[in-house]
This record gives structure tokens, sequence and C-alpha cells, in this order.
């Protein structure tokens, strides 16, 4: 059995052909999953990830199938295209940090800009649905994650990033905050403001329609920047994408 299931995860078509006959038994997907052309989804983003700084994408350089972490993948890729080592970089939105951590060893020698709203503020609360315990674990990881010296967090709201960052510029700008009008809107156009020229800006949790994780708001936001060709990857490659697909948003910006 185990033998039987190492080879139907090395194989795509076999893994592709089983998930969706699992969610449609076990799940209660609709049939019309079985007829998703997830390798194309595949296909889709290693031609956009592949156009980022030249690098050549196939299927067994990622082996872990539907679990590929297109999140880490494109900051790799941007890394490699921006070349400079000592880089600048704003996450807008931190979270319990786990993702800044990362971040700051991917650009051990950048430093790393991280904000938050303050915990204490009812919109934290209200934003995140947590419990006061579960807000005091989160800050313990949050704490841990955030101890490296290429890190500053700042507690602020990213209304106010204009006026906190009157003289900066930045490299790299990953969008991630709320998800929502008219914060997310105000956050991608001050990121554009905000990055130097040849700098990136990702944009995490996009849509092309209403959902509790995803942004509708911030692809319009996205898609009304003016001299802006902005490039979609696809934030997951599973067959479940025939119902609902989120991508993460990103460009580079030019003259
Ligand atoms: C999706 S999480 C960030 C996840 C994190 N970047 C990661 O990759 O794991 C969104 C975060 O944005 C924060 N947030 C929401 N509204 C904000 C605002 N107006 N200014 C700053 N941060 C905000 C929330 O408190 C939450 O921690």
């Amino acid at each position: 059995m185990f033998f039987f299931k190492e080879i139907i995860k090395k194989n795509f078509f076999l893994y592709d052909f089983f998930t969706k006959l699992n969610l449609i038994i076990f799940h209660k997907n609709n049939i019309r999953i079985l007829f998703y052309n997830t390798r194309k989804d595949l296909l889709y983003n290693f031609n956009i990830l592949s156009n980022i700084a030249d690098s050549k994408f196939s299927y067994n350089q990622i082996s872990s199938l539907f679990n590929y972490k297109f999140k880490e993948i494109i900051f790799k890729e941007i890394k490699k295209k921006i070349k400079k080592k000592k880089i600048k970089i704003l996450e807008i939105g931190t979270f319990d940090a786990h993702f800044t951590n990362w971040l700051s060893k991917l650009f051990p020698e950048g430093q790393i800009f991280t904000i938050d709203i303050d915990h204490k503020s009812k919109e934290f609360v209200k934003l995140e649905k947590k419990s006061v315990s579960s807000i005091n674990t989160l800050l313990k990881i949050r704490e841990k994650n955030l101890k490296r010296e290429n890190i500053k967090f700042i507690k602020m709201n990213s209304l106010d990033l204009m006026k906190k960052f009157k003289k900066e510029t930045f490299d790299l700008i990953f969008v991630d905050g709320f998800h929502k009008d008219p914060i997310v809107s105000q956050d991608i156009k001050n990121s554009l403001k905000l990055t130097k020229l040849g700098g990136f800006v990702v944009i995490d949790d996009l849509s092309y329609s209403k959902s509790n994780n995803s942004s509708l708001d911030g692809m319009k936001a996205l898609n009304r920047l003016k001299k802006i060709q902005p490039k979609l990857l696809l934030k997951h490659v599973r067959p479940q994408n025939y119902n609902f697909k989120s991508f993460i948003g990103f460009f580079e910006k030019k003259n």
C-alpha cells in the first residue's frame, strides 16, 4: 500500500486523478472537477515564474505535488532578479511573523520593516476573530519570530504609511494586510509610491470573486493602477481551482 502511494505521489497525472476522486467521493465536490486541467495551471505558473529571472521550471524540480509553495518561490525569483543584497523590504501585515522570519533568512543582508495594527485595538480582535488567549499565544509566537537583527517591527495602521515613511523607499513591498477596501486599495497605491524604480510589489490573496480570505477589492485596485502591467501567479495548483482561484499579484516598478 505504502509503495503504491509513493508511486502515485511521484506521478502528476495519477496524483491528480486520485485527488479528484477523493474530492468527489469524500468531500462532495462536483463531478466537473474530473475534467479540470490541473496541469495547465501548473504550466501557467511555471511560465509566469520563468519570466521573472529567466529560471527554468519543470515537473520534477519541485517534488511535493499540489503543495508547491508559490508564495516562497516568487520571492526567491525576485531575489535573483533584484541581485542587490542590501535591500529594503516592507511587509504590510505581520500576523505571527512566520513569513517575516522566513524573508529575513532569504535576505540576510536586507533590512525588513514589518507593520501591523496595535493588537489592543478593537479592530485587531475583530479582524482576526480571535479570543484574548489565542491573541496572547499569537503574540508570543510573533515575538520569537521577530527576534532577528534585520527585522524591524512597527505597530501602526497601514493607512498612515505615507506619513511614517516620508523619505524612505523600498526595493520590495509585500502587501498582505486587510483585504477589503478602502484599506487594500490604499495599501496598493501607497506601495507603488514607496517602491524604488526596478523594485517589486507583491500582493497576496487576490481573487476575481468575493471570498473571506481573498481580495476582490485588491484585484480591482491592482488593475486600476496606471502604467503598470501586473502579473498574476496562482497561489495554489490543485484540482480545487476548478471552483475558486486565488492569486498572488506582482509588478516591477518601471519608468
Ligand atoms: C493575512 S495576515 C498577514 C500574514 C503574513 N503577512 C504572512 O504572510 O503570514 C494580515 C495581517 O494584517 C493586519 N492588518 C489588518 N489591517 C491592517 C492595517 N490597516 N494596517 C496594518 N496591518 C493590518 C492584521 O492584523 C493581520 O495580522
